[in-house]
């Protein structure tokens, strides 16, 4: 047998070291693309445009943004998954990679490579970049999770993170969502590592952390399931009121949006509407950070479930347009081959815009028509 080149031997140790990284799930996904035509083609099925451009060629909000969350191993492999999310959004924010397990894996040892992959993508086809998370609960590295560590060494090691994350990206991420889901869903503050640690004032500490290291990059809160009016999304409301009141460095609130067709996972548009100008009237921006609309539950046929989901994404968008407030609308991923939901929910649901082979759903073209609709 011929002895292998170094190269070659690389090439292998390289080849298992990524299939480990992928999960599963995404990889048969990864591996079934190879069937598919693997470029998109200038404009999804037979329309004349693309959601970036109507969304640019509204003169009314001229710096409206729509984007969608970007899986890692896709983006690396995929040419289809490329050219569909360059030609269709303006606007991206990494799904996991600029996560702390990911970017600061072992304590002050960081990771850029995969964020800053993914911000090359970006800035190649013009698009801008939302960061995407510096404080939360999930998706931790083991040495925090497992440390003890006192208030001081809490607050400092927040600090290291968040403003050498924020001082890397500087200039290329044009807004972070700083705090992600510190809110429990009645209301009172989620009891995480950060609460437990440092006190209530952890948020304030984090923003001020981060405004410190780029006084120019928008700074917001984020969180799901305060999108209308309950307990939640009032408890979110008094928080960031309390933190302008203070003078904390913030600039918007991210709704996550995650929702679906059946009746009680409807968002309620006027309450929506409600909660997005009483946030505006503080002067903060809301960004739709992380929608996607499941149908499994749904009543109807399979068409009338994907007419539904339709709807929803085109009652938030036009919403969304019509209020000065809000200023972008992200999809938690843009096509059903790579939605976290299956995953989440443990059942197979489509809850995307494009299907897995990258066609464009009604709910697609629901969005092309609102972008295009006075
Ligand atoms: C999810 C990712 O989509 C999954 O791939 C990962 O396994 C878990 O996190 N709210 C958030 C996102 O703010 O960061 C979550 O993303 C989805 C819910």
């Amino acid at each position: 047998m011929k002895k292998r080149t170094h190269a070659q031997l690389a090439a292998l140790v390289f080849c298992v070291l990524v299939w480990c990284a992928i999960p599963q799930r995404q990889d048969r996904a990864l591996r079934a693309e190879a069937t598919l035509d693997t470029t998109a083609s200038a404009t999804a099925g037979g329309m004349t445009t693309t959601l970036r451009i109507a969304a640019e060629s509204r003169s009314d909000k001229p710096d409206f943004l729509i984007g969608a969350a970007v899986a890692y191993p896709p983006l690396m492999a995929s040419p289809i998954y490329r050219d569909t999310l360059a030609r269709e959004y303006n606007l991206v924010v990494p799904e996991n990679v600029m996560k702390w397990e990911t970017i600061e894996p072992e304590e002050a040892k960081f990771d850029f490579d995969p964020g800053d992959a993914l911000v090359s993508f970006a800035e190649e086809h013009q698009m801008k970049v939302r960061g995407h998370t510096l404080v939360w609960h999930q998706q931790l590295p083991g040495w925090l999770t497992t440390g003890t560590h006192t208030r001081d060494q809490l607050l400092a090691i927040l600090k290291t993170h968040i403003q050498t994350v924020v001082a890397h990206y500087k200039g290329h991420v044009f807004a972070w969502d700083v705090v992600n889901e510190a809110i429990g869903d009645n209301g009172s503050m989620r009891e995480t590592i950060w609460y437990k640690g440092i006190g209530p004032d952890y948020i304030e500490q984090a923003f001020r952390f981060a405004h410190e290291a780029d006084p120019d990059v928008q700074l917001f809160y984020n969180d799901f399931g305060a999108e209308g009016l309950g307990a939640k999304s009032s408890a979110v409301y008094s928080l960031v009121k309390d933190l302008k009141d203070k003078g904390v460095p913030i600039d918007g609130v991210g709704l996550q949006m995650h929702v679906g067709i059946a009746v009680n996972q409807v968002p309620v548009i006027e309450n929506v509407k409600d909660n997005i100008e009483r946030l505006g009237a503080l002067g903060l921006k809301v960004h739709i950070t992380e929608m996607d609309v499941k149908i499994q539950n749904g009543i109807g046929t399979y068409d009338e479930k994907l007419a539904a989901q339709a709807n929803v994404y085109a009652d938030v968008l036009r919403l969304c347009l019509h209020e000065p407030a809000c200023t972008a609308l992200l999809t938690w991923g843009f096509t059903d081959r790579y939605s976290w939901i299956p995953d989440f929910t443990h059942h197979p649901d489509e809850p995307l815009p494009f299907t897995v082979d990258y066609q464009p759903k009604p709910a697609y073209a629901a969005l092309i028509q609102t972008l295009t609709e006075p």
